[in-house]
């Protein structure tokens, strides 16, 4: 593309950013719908967090996204938040509002839920229980996205139990912590499984549970995405389970910030969800 002096800008900042697919995803978008813009990668270090984020509206950017490790730093460097944000203690998205003030945003707990319901439309979530394996960062967006959504019970089991603990009495009554050790026997009660930890991606050691007391309707998810099938959905699929895999996520939690920057809605489409796989390694 060449750049002219209208072109709508936008990017990811992150330290290192190279990994990112944002830019890929936003790029495909972009030139989808023939849109004058860009969407840059930004590597900004820790220590310039906030100088860089001050900086978007002097640049003329219309925001950003905020990957690893700037989600929670960045939550108390800009203007406002939303409910969602103060909430999950973190933003993935920050809007430059007409004033000029910055907006952060977290939409991952939307893009888990659209991803959930895109891929296992036959999961109710009013009434259900989740189990979530992991209590950090990405946990917690998934929490509150399913609190919200409805659920009688989420029960949290991750391998330092205080932050379990920590979770459910942030996010209680609906929120409960369930030992690490005790994961297999949580999963006789659940409808949802969600694997938010990052056992399984390409790199880590694999995630030890066995499916063996799984209810036979319940919903898979990992949020991990490469490998796109991880060995917890190819071993969920092979008994029966719905699976939903965690590349969906990233697609939805992108639509707000695309529709806020550049004035379209975007759909989340097999050829947008291709070409983000296709990305080289
Ligand atoms: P994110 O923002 O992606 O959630 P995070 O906040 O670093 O990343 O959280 C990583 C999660 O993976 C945590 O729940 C972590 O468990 P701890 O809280 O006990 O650290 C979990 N995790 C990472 N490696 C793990 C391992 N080898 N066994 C069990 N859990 C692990």
């Amino acid at each position: 593309m060449i750049a002219s002096g209208r072109t709508r800008l936008a990017g990811v900042m992150g330290w290192p950013v190279g990994h990112s697919r944002s830019p890929r995803l936003h790029g495909f978008w972009l030139d989808h719908h023939g849109i004058d813009g860009a969407y840059l990668p930004l590597a900004v270090h820790p220590d310039d967090l906030g100088l860089a984020l001050k900086a978007l509206p002097a640049l003329g950017f219309r925001g950003c996204n905020l990957t690893v490790p700037h989600k929670e730093a960045a939550l108390a460097l800009v203007d406002r938040v939303d409910d969602a944000a103060a909430r999950i203690g973190a933003i993935n998205t920050v809007i430059i509002g007409a004033d000029g003030r910055l907006e952060g945003r977290n939409t991952d707990g939307l893009g888990f839920l659209a991803n959930l319901r895109a891929g296992a439309p036959g999961f109710t979530a009013p009434g259900a229980t989740a189990l979530v394996l992991g209590a950090g960062g990405a946990a917690r967006a998934v929490i509150v996205a399913l609190v919200d959504a409805g659920l009688a019970r989420v029960l949290v089991a991750n391998r330092s139990p205080a932050k379990a603990e920590a979770l459910a009495g942030l996010f209680g009554p609906v929120v409960g912590a369930v030992p690490w050790a005790a994961r297999g026997t949580a999963l006789a009660e659940a409808d949802l499984v969600v694997n938010t930890t990052s056992l399984g991606m390409v790199g880590q050691p694999p995630l030890d549970l066995s499916l063996a007391g799984l209810p036979a309707a319940a919903v898979v998810t990992d949020l991990v995405y490469a490998p796109l099938e991880t060995a917890l959905l190819a071993a969920a699929r092979r008994r029966g389970n719905p699976v939903v895999d965690g590349l969906g996520m990233l697609l939805h939690q992108a639509v707000p910030g695309f529709a806020a920057w550049f004035g379209v809605t975007p759909e989340v489409t097999a050829a947008v969800r291709r070409f983000v796989l296709a990305a080289p390694p």
